[in-house]
């Protein structure tokens, strides 16, 4: 069995450590790869974008199945390239994909599903989007309907911060065409929840919940990242919420997605705000999320390849077990490079020691360069300690952090802190 993981980043990492603990005679490649996944997979330098060349790199390798995990080559194409080829992919096709790509489209969408979300307009005028900040009230959100690498959200706490987002956006196109369109939505108050599920385009099987942590600075402070850590499992997702979220989310959006021509086969990633009102979206993200990978995959005692192979090569989950759970806890830091989010410093040289037993690194944002780890990402690494207890994780987690030596290095040292007080 021969599988090519498509990505670079420490989700990929740990995708392919899930793999290969799976079935240690599974063989990998990577494209493009870094050096901790070069560990378990020959990685070759295709660029991500290049949707056609990964797809040759897959016919000439013979490869039985692709694995993507960043959404860029998704929204460019990336399954629909592979099916007409006549290729097994594990990844949603572009239109498909929409649901992360156009937050208009999948606003849009939940809407005439029914599905619990925060109001929203769409504008693409800043005079009426400004307008309709203006009948929101502070605080208000403000999105770039396209990619923009997390950076295109705006918790405005006053109408001014709001009307400036909205020019950066519509008129100084600081997020070019991402931000040609954008969403003026009512801001949510509560917890928030990240639920993967596994999907067919029919059948899903949720993960476990966990909970990410955008903010840079402890204490949930600093701006918005692509985020900075995450536990699971998030005691918040009981059964019986994610029984609800499962009924009044997940199923009728698969639906939508259905009835449109779209079908969603692959990982849907539902990023929820636990409301007073109960469980609404947030937004939707058409793969396996980062950091929450890393937190995720540790605790899966089932297999995580039996599960992709059945939805890209069989196209079916219906004969497939729910994955099966550790009644561990696992806490994942990231640690980031200088000037991360605004300018990360590639470049510095990093020490790695050897992590004890319970703790796993995962490569994120790292190059060699003659023979030197050096970083070479906004996100550099990320760490995950799994243990009896969340507080023992984060602890375990934190130390082996402060323990990795590179020049400009930041992370936090609260990962896990609600669950934490919570536990306590
Ligand atoms: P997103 O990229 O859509 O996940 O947004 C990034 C972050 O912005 C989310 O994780 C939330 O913390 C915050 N956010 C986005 N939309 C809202 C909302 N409607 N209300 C409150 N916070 C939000
Ligand atoms: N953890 C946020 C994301 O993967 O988009």
């Amino acid at each position: 069995m021969k599988l090519l993981i498509v990505g670079g980043g420490g989700r990929e990492h740990a995708l392919a450590w899930k793999l290969k603990q799976d079935s240690p005679s599974v063989e990998l490649i990577a494209a493009p790869g870094n050096p901790g996944i070069a560990e378990y997979a020959r990685c070759l330098p295709v660029a991500l974008s290049d949707v056609n060349a990964l797809a040759s790199l897959a016919e000439e390798e013979a490869v039985d199945l692709t694995v993507v995990g960043p959404e860029a080559p998704l929204e460019a194409g990336i399954s629909d390239m592979f099916a007409r080829r006549g290729l097994n992919i594990f990844g949603p096709t572009a239109a498909a994909a929409r649901i992360e790509t156009s937050k208009a489209f999948a606003k849009d969408l939940m809407v005439r599903a029914g599905v619990p979300t925060g109001r929203a307009e769409t504008h693409t005028d800043p005079v009426e989007a400004k307008r309709a900040v203006a009948a929101m009230g502070a605080p208000v959100v403000v999105k770039a309907s396209g990619l923009a690498a997390g950076k295109g959200v705006i918790v405005a706490q006053s109408s001014a911060e709001a009307n400036r987002a909205v020019d950066s956006m519509l008129s100084d196109r600081m997020f070019g065409a991402a931000g040609r369109e954008i969403l003026v939505e009512e801001f949510l108050e509560g917890e928030e929840l990240s639920l993967f599920v596994i999907t067919d385009g029919k059948t899903f099987l949720p993960f476990i919940g966990a909970q990410d942590h955008k903010r840079l600075l402890d204490g949930d402070l600093g701006p918005n990242t692509g985020g900075m850590g995450a536990y699971a499992p998030a005691s918040l997702a009981t059964p019986a919420l994610i029984s609800e979220i499962s009924s009044t989310i997940i199923e009728p959006t698969l639906a939508a997605l259905r009835e449109c021509g779209s079908e969603f086969r692959g990982l849907l990633y539902a990023g929820l705000m636990l409301t007073r009102d109960g469980p609404k979206v947030i937004e939707f993200n058409c793969r396996f999320g980062d950091p929450e990978t890393q937190a995720i995959l540790p605790l899966m005692t089932s297999s995580l390849l039996e599960l992709l192979l059945a939805v890209g090569c069989d196209g079916s989950l219906s004969n497939v077990a729910a994955p099966s759970w550790s009644d561990l806890s696992a806490v994942t830091t990231v640690i980031a490079a200088e000037a991360y989010p605004e300018r990360p410093r590639k470049g510095d040289a990093i020490h790695l020691p050897k992590p004890p037993a319970g703790v796993q690194v995962f490569h994120s944002g790292t190059a060699m360069e003659n023979g030197q780890l050096v970083t070479n990402g906004g996100r550099v690494l990320t760490v995950t300690a799994v243990a009896n207890s969340v507080a023992t994780a984060a602890e375990r987690s934190r130390a082996y952090a402060g323990e990795v030596v590179f020049s400009g290095k930041q992370f936090r040292r609260d990962i896990g802190w609600r669950e934490v007080s919570r536990s306590a």
